[in-house]
């Protein structure tokens, strides 16, 4: 396995994800846990965000006191099915950016096909949080992040909340320098390029769509 991968593993974590595998959840409490794990997964990959102490006072005493400091960080969700990370992702930085890419995978080829590329400016000096639910064969984010380091991109972490072996080796081998946090890592691909139990197609589940 890949050194930079960090596997979150917190009984929460497990127990809202079996809820979300279960083929009778709702997409409604599917979008809803979601969220939530989103929240301890954003705990885990910002562990590192800078800080830098300010001056406050409280209401008995001035002190030094720290808050998170450089250019604001960014958020990327891979379309469509990212954006279920990100809603959490915002819930614990509001002030964060946010970019988008647009990826479909050919069911024939599984290859990714980019139709949308929108992002903030100084990419170069941003933390950048890469987000998408499944990572399967890791074709979509290997894509993404060749992207977003021809805009500049440096500092680039993923979070996913399931990972295929397959996916995990090649987006190390394509990126080593990018960590990946994960909720889980399955079994593995099936033919069609589905993790083996996983939960789906995450933007079906999400929306309601077949
Ligand atoms: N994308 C999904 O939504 N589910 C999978 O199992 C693989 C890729």
């Amino acid at each position: 396995m890949s050194d930079n991968l960090i596997h979150v593993d917190h009984p929460l974590l497990k127990h809202k994800l079996t809820l979300m595998r279960d083929k009778n959840t709702s997409s409604a409490v599917f979008r809803q846990l979601l969220r939530e794990i989103s929240h301890l997964l954003a705990y885990e990959v910002l562990r590192e965000l800078p800080v830098e102490n300010v001056t406050i006072e409280t209401p008995l005493k001035e002190m030094q006191a720290p808050k998170l400091s450089g250019k604001k960080l960014v958020f990327v969700s891979i379309l469509r099915a990212g954006n279920g990370l990100l809603d959490g992702m915002l819930d614990l930085v509001p002030s964060a950016r946010v970019g988008h890419i647009g990826l479909y995978r050919d069911h024939e080829t599984l290859k990714p096909v980019e139709y949308y590329f929108k992002m903030p400016d100084n990419m170069g000096q941003r933390p950048i949080i890469v987000v998408d639910p499944m990572l399967a064969t890791g074709n979509s984010v290997i894509a993404a992040i060749d992207q977003l380091k021809k805009a500049g991109a440096k500092n680039i972490k993923f979070v996913c909340l399931l990972a295929a072996p397959e996916g995990i080796k090649a987006l190390g081998n394509a990126h080593s320098d990018v960590e990946i946090v994960t909720a889980a890592i399955d079994s593995h691909l099936n033919d069609n390029g589905y993790i083996i139990p996983g939960l789906g197609d995450a933007g079906d589940r999400m929306y309601g769509t077949k």
